[in-house]
């Protein structure tokens, strides 16, 4: 059986299989929808845990701002043998007692993409799960929690040689995800009972 992401991540770098390199073949040839047409084992996977801080170069260098979740967070990923880009539903909950709550547009259920792995681009040296959500904040949410259901993998992690090739792929990745989405057995998980569903009246899609 192949090594899961996990246990690849506690590998010395060395031995570590080196990301391949994104084509332009690969963008020409890329699907807009990819998988089943509904969620199959290991899917749905379950993630919830507070966001922290990453290095910030999501929303700096990409235009896509990305919340990362602790280590403890990503154990549920452990069955899951690749790394690379996801997709599935997200919220931010107001943490109670907040004396600062979000505007309640910002708690929907909303679409998101998921990178999982080391970021090869930027040769980090820790295995990360970051979130990327499909709309436009009013404010920043460190701290908050976020709750997810994994749906479907779209393709594995890659290297660049430029930010601008890895923009692209980040923009395309978005839209197969909403694509994906749009199926029904997967749009139903926007109502998982995972999620806050008091704030659902502002689910988007
Ligand atoms: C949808 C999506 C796909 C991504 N794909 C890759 C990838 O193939 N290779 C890579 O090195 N990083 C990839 N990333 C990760 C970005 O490099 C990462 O989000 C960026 O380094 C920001 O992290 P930071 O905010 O911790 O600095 C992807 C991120 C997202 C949201």
């Amino acid at each position: 059986m192949s090594p899961t992401a996990l246990e690849v991540s506690q590998q010395v770098p060395e031995v570590r299989p080196a990301a391949k390199l994104s084509t332009a073949e690969f963008r020409v040839g890329r699907p807009e929808i990819v998988g089943p047409e509904k969620p199959e084992t290991p899917f749905p996977i379950i993630l919830v845990g507070r966001v922290q801080r990453g290095f910030g170069r999501g929303g700096k260098d990409l235009g896509c701002p990305t919340a990362n979740l602790p280590d403890e967070s990503i154990i549920p990923m452990s069955s899951i043998a690749n790394t690379g880009v996801y997709y599935g539903y997200a919220q931010v909950v107001t943490p109670s007692g907040d004396s600062t709550p979000m505007h309640p547009r910002d708690n929907g259920v909303l679409p998101m993409v998921m990178s999982l792995g080391w970021n090869p681009f930027y040769k980090n040296e820790k295995l990360t799960a970051e979130i990327h959500i499909m709309h436009e904040f009013d404010k920043d949410f460190y701290g908050f929690e976020m709750r997810a259901v994994v749906l479907g993998y779209i393709r594995p992690e890659l290297d660049y040689t430029s930010r601008e090739a890895l923009i692209d792929d980040i923009e395309f990745d978005k839209q197969v995800a909403l694509n994906c989405l749009e199926r029904p057995e997967y749009r139903k998980y926007a109502q998982d009972p995972h999620f806050d569903l008091r704030c659902s009246v502002d689910t988007q899609i």
